[in-house]
């Protein structure tokens, strides 16, 4: 991350619309707001704005939270623009397709590593992203996955090991879950915060995912899992029955699906990009939000399903495909997604701005978030401030 750094305080004002997603969920008019120290100080009527250090003047513009990207996996050497065209000419995606990221990824050193997810970074950073998760799982033998955790701890604010991202070609199955659960777990657990496992065909089928879940847990990691992205897998009931942090891609529900996430707390982390560049239906957003499961949008950023950045194009596509309104959509990139990570809440929080929290905010060139829908496609991201600091662009 390259931001510039600011001392003092700073008078935001001529603020247009602001989403702060406070409890009145309300968009203020003419609003202005103080930085400092990182921290949102201040927050009011531009008429009343205290005096500052330094005043930028937004033009009437919108301001919300920086974009909270929940799910990325940016740890990853070589490209699939290959599998992808082949994809688009009618070819099924299929799990088998991680083993080439994985050649490419055991060939790189952790610098190599770094310099690409830091420019991953980077580019979503000047789309409005200021706080990232990235999982490993592209390593899959214990010094490349300890390579790829240490270079995602390097880049990224979260780290999930995702060691369950397939059988690698040439391993057998059970070894190789006595490998995940075992010193694959020990070596990155320094670097890492939760666990993820892929419970799908192709990858791992239940009762592996829990094995792994469970000893992750045992180690003290959270829990997240990649859940019924191409077919009804059972990922979504283990992680309701697991209460596990997050379920993501969602994409093939049965109402007990939704009925068990609605019953807990298990956040559902949708990936519409992901839907689009493997051609799976999108997940039904609308009834999860109306059965009133929390849910989180993120881009998925990784070379094989959805190589973007871009939460703009996430939150775009959430309203025009997927039945949202811009203000679910915004919140479910920034506010849910934070729920996610249990960062919503407290002086730590992300995905909100509230005095006393972090200074993580960014301008849109429009008057407001609606136009994130109504000009899709645009590059609206106007300044963006990561805990205060001007993201460079
Ligand atoms: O979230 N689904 C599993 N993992 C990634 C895709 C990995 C790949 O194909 O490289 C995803 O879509």
């Amino acid at each position: 991350m390259t931001t510039t750094g600011m001392t003092g305080t700073e008078l935001v004002t001529g603020i247009g619309e602001l989403t702060t997603h406070d409890e009145s969920g309300e968009r203020r008019r003419d609003a202005a707001l103080v930085i400092g120290a990182g921290r949102i100080l201040w927050i009011g009527p531009a008429a009343k704005a205290p005096a500052a250090d330094r005043r930028t003047d937004v033009g009437g513009r919108a301001v919300l939270p920086g974009w909270v990207d929940t799910h990325t996996h940016l740890v990853f050497g070589g490209d699939r623009s290959a599998e992808f065209e082949a994809r688009m000419t009618g070819q099924a995606y299929a799990a088998g397709g991680i083993n080439t990221t994985v050649d490419a990824t055991r060939a790189a050193t952790e610098e190599q590593l770094v310099a690409t997810a830091r420019r991953l970074r980077h580019e979503a950073e000047v789309q409005g992203t200021t706080f990232l998760e990235t999982k490993t799982g592209y390593g899959l033998d214990v010094d490349s996955e300890t390579r790829s955790a240490r270079a995602g701890a390097r880049v990224a604010d979260v780290v999930t090991f995702l060691g369950a991202h397939i059988v690698p070609a040439g391993m057998d199955r059970r070894d190789y879950l006595d490998l995940v659960t075992g010193p694959m777990l020990t070596a990155v657990r320094p670097y890492v915060q939760y666990i993820d496992a892929f419970c799908e065909r192709g990858a791992f089928d239940v009762e592996e995912t829990r094995e792994v879940l469970l000893a992750g847990r045992a180690a003290g990691l959270g829990v997240r899992v990649h859940g019924n992205q191409l077919g009804f897998s059972g990922g979504v009931q283990l992680a309701a029955e697991l209460g596990a942090a997050s379920v993501d891609h969602c994409n093939y529900l049965e109402p007990a699906d939704i009925d068990a996430l609605a019953a807990g707390t298990t956040v559902a982390t949708l990936l519409p990009a992901c839907d689009l560049s493997t051609r799976q239906p999108f997940a039904p957003a609308r009834q999860l939000l109306d059965a009133g499961v929390t849910i989180a949008l993120a881009t998925n950023c990784n070379p094989g399903t959805s190589y973007t950045t871009s939460m703009p194009f996430c939150v775009a596509t959430a309203v025009l495909q997927m039945g949202l309104t811009v203000g679910e959509a915004v919140w479910a990139a920034t506010r849910g997604a934070a729920r996610s990570l249990g960062r919503d809440q407290g002086a730590d929080a992300v995905g909100s701005l509230q005095v006393g929290g972090r200074a993580d905010l960014q301008v849109l060139n429009a008057p407001s978030i609606s136009h994130l829908a109504y000009r899709p496609g645009v590059p609206l991201t106007g300044a963006v401030w990561r805990e205060g600091g001007r993201v460079e662009r």
